[in-house]
């Protein structure tokens, strides 16, 4: 009953903008969800015709995956689910391995009586330390729950094992015994070593992250310079020959600083409407020039859900984002192409605006003693993510949705290219063919930053060349 009324409801604005109501329409119409999706869609402000046929964008960035599930009620069935699902999509990726040979399940190893090799697929479920310090896991499948023991004897696999994190999926290969597997082999689902692929021609594309506007603390002066450079009115005539072969600016989250993101929040506002700050942001990007194409995708300071994958914003705050014609508004995360042309199939880029890296900057050692301040831990957290292919393995690193069918955070397809910020301090590392791109921000060091002891760098900019895969960090 509540579908046919929202159906009905559906045909009524599509009737009343003068939209046909053909057989196809009708047919999509049958479908329960896309009843749902389109009902959402329209009471949110999306015009009726963009869902009949979407806007057609520049062609040079394509969205190759994006989330558009409808929020519901979940429960805890979901959360199994959601687990099963990581599960299966990363044992995709470890299965066939050559370091897991004798691949069985749990349960089986647990039937063994005798000692002998074998490897599992398993989500840790607890890691712990032995009295004589070796690591112990609790690794579990669908079918039972295996303890680990990783000797810190074999230095190398001991290393590799405390950076390991709760929830995620390994590979083990090792040694049977009673209800235990002694460690050998540690194996990550990780990417394949692969080379770079190259755009044909020179082209370039800025990451930008963490704009915060309306933020009191934000740098007008540099942002000033930043559109300049865009306009070609500012900067060495090196930085000026770049700019006018820029194609793509990203914008990784935190477009807007919010309203009411932390206690007293009021206080560090310039802007305290959060219309008012789109409506700013807008005003201020309607400056780059129309042939840049601008992505943009939500952070943790923007408007809406902020569980991932966060929907890309709506016209209900953001409705003046709408109105830049150069403009692509994506979820967080979310996988494009870019810069693909008869001759190259593009550049597949990873845009994920960063909200589970303060967890991994912290609590893996690797990261943590890398003698790398805290500020500038990003491309590394973004490597072991890479590595982990999943962009929030461990439970409390962020919010998400328990999506029962499949785990939107599990990285499938290997990008070319991984964009983030939310760290606020710009970062780059190469890491087998993926470019790592941290983006920094244009707000001041804040009272909440101070306190714990961050060291943002405002107004840098990572400029990425498309033929050569070469980062340029510009300072404005
Ligand atoms: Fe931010």
């Amino acid at each position: 009953m509540e579908h046919l009324l929202k159906k009905k409801e559906i045909v009524g604005i599509f009737l009343r903008n003068n939209i046909l109501v053909n057989r196809d329409v009708l047919n999509r119409l049958s479908q329960p969800n896309i009843v749902d999706q389109w009902h959402n869609a329209l009471t949110t402000g999306t015009h009726p015709q963009e869902l009949i046929a979407p806007k057609q964008t520049n062609s040079s960035v394509k969205i190759t995956w994006q989330y558009d599930e409808l929020p519901k009620k979940r429960s805890v069935q979901d959360f199994i689910d959601y687990f099963n699902a990581r599960y299966r999509a990363i044992h995709k990726l470890l299965n066939g391995r050559q370091e897991l040979q004798n691949l069985t399940s749990i349960s089986r190893i647990r039937l063994k009586k005798e000692r002998e090799k074998a490897s599992i697929i398993g989500i840790i479920a607890d890691k712990g330390t032995t009295k004589n310090e070796h690591i112990m896991l609790t690794l579990e499948d669908s079918t039972g729950r295996i303890k680990v023991l990783i000797t810190k004897k074999n230095e190398q696999l001991y290393q590799q094992a405390k950076d390991l994190v709760y929830d995620e999926v390994i590979g083990i290969n090792g040694t049977t015994a009673e209800d235990i597997i002694f460690a050998e082999t540690l194996v990550l689902p990780d990417v394949p070593i692969q080379e770079p692929k190259r755009a044909p021609e020179e082209a370039y594309a800025a990451v930008l992250s963490c704009v915060h506007v309306g933020s009191a603390l934000f740098e007008h002066e540099k942002f000033d310079n930043f559109l300049q450079w865009l306009n070609g009115t500012w900067g060495t005539p090196e930085q000026q020959a770049v700019v006018s072969k820029l194609k793509y600016v990203f914008v990784c989250g935190d477009l807007v600083d919010g309203v009411g993101i932390y206690p007293q929040h009021e206080k560090e506002l310039a802007i305290t409407d959060i219309r008012e700050q789109y409506k700013e942001f807008a005003r201020l990007f309607s400056q780059v020039p129309k042939h840049i194409t601008l992505i943009l995708c939500p952070g943790n300071h923007d408007a809406g859900r902020i569980s991932e994958p966060q929907p890309k914003l709506s016209k209900q705050y953001a409705a003046p984002l709408y109105e830049l014609p150069n403009a692509i508004l994506t979820c967080n995360p979310c996988m494009l192409n870019i810069h693909s042309g008869e001759q190259f199939p593009g550049l597949d880029v990873l845009m994920y605006h960063g909200f589970s890296f303060d967890d991994y900057s912290e609590c893996v050692p690797s990261i943590k003693n890398s003698g790398a301040h805290i500020s500038d831990r990003a491309a590394l957290v973004m490597k072991f993510l890479l590595q982990r292919r999943h962009l929030a393995p461990q439970h409390t690193s962020t919010l998400y949705i328990p999506d029962a069918r499949m785990d939107p955070l599990v990285i499938e397809k290997v990008p070319d290219l991984f964009f983030s910020g939310h760290i606020h301090k710009a970062g780059t590392l190469q890491y087998r063919g993926t470019t790592i791109v941290a983006g920094s921000c244009f707000q001041k060091k804040t009272k909440f930053q101070e306190k714990v002891g961050h060291d943002p760098e405002t107004g840098v900019v990572p400029v990425v060349n498309l033929q050569t895969r070469d980062v340029t960090m510009m300072r404005f």
